[in-house]
């Protein structure tokens, strides 16, 4: 069943069509990889999904429900969360608080939020670090708490932008194994990452931004060998000059 159905959707920034009319459809509990030449728009199509930004024109459908244009609090409470390219913790704040920011913001009215918060940090394997100012935190852990804070919304859709981009191989590693376990919990994920070895090991299947439009969306060895996107992404042109 479909869980995002991404219809139309086009972002304008005056002249600039950062997103242009794109459909997009994710399962519920698919893992979807979103990549693309930097500019192709995929983080405004991010914030677009998550609220940040009405759309210029088409449609955004959660669970059969439109929320293109709602205010981004409203669309987290319908279960959509994202992480931000460029990490931005609350510096003066510790990581328990961080997620506890997320937690309240969030979707889970239930249990007593401080447990929730320290459960979403042991999850992530960032517990030991639970009274550390954000501030203090190296990057893989800023990068993991960012992820934390996100899951501590109770998103049933997570939008993940970037965040191993930046990592050494092992803390990459890691990461990946972190999100193939938030697959596992039933949370559907729609990722950007530029690392191909990481996007492909990853996804059910890829959807190929270039210029703001769709140009591929398909299983992760057939976007591979497409020459389309071999020749707007993968660097190497299929037709010898
Ligand atoms: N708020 C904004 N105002 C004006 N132009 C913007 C705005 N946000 C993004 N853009 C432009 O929209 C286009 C798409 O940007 P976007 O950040 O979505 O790309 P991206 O695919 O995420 O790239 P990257 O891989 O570098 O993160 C770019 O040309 C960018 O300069
Ligand atoms: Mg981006």
């Amino acid at each position: 069943m479909a869980l995002l159905e991404v219809q139309g959707v086009s972002r304008y920034f005056g002249g600039l069509r950062a997103v242009d009319h794109v459909d997009m459809v994710v399962g519920e509990g698919e893992l979807v990889g979103l990549i693309g030449p930097n500019g192709a728009g995929k983080t405004t199509l991010f914030r677009v999904i998550a609220g940040v930004y009405p759309p210029s024109a088409g449609q955004v459908i959660f669970n059969g429900e439109s929320v293109g244009g709602l205010h981004p609090n409203r669309v987290c409470h319908k279960g959509i969360t994202s992480t931000h390219q460029v990490v931005r913790p609350f510096p003066a704040l510790t990581v328990l608080e961080n997620v506890l920011v997320g937690v309240q913001y969030g979707n889970v009215r239930s249990g007593d939020p401080r447990q929730r918060a320290r459960e979403v940090l042991e999850f992530v394997g960032l517990a030991h670090r639970a009274d550390v100012l954000a501030r203090n935190l190296t990057l893989p852990d800023r990068k993991r708490l960012e992820v934390a804070r996100a899951l501590g919304t109770g998103p049933k859709l997570l939008l993940l932008d970037e965040v191993i981009a930046g990592l050494n191989q092992t803390e990459a590693a890691r990461t990946m194994d972190l999100i193939r376990s938030i697959k596992r919990q039933g949370v559907t994920i729609l990722m950007i990452e530029h690392n191909m070895r990481v996007i492909m090991g990853l996804s059910d299947r890829i959807v190929v931004l270039h210029h703001g439009e769709k140009i591929a969306d398909a299983p992760p060895e057939q976007v591979s060998r497409d020459p389309k996107v071999i020749e707007a992404y993968l660097g190497e042109s299929p037709v010898s000059a």
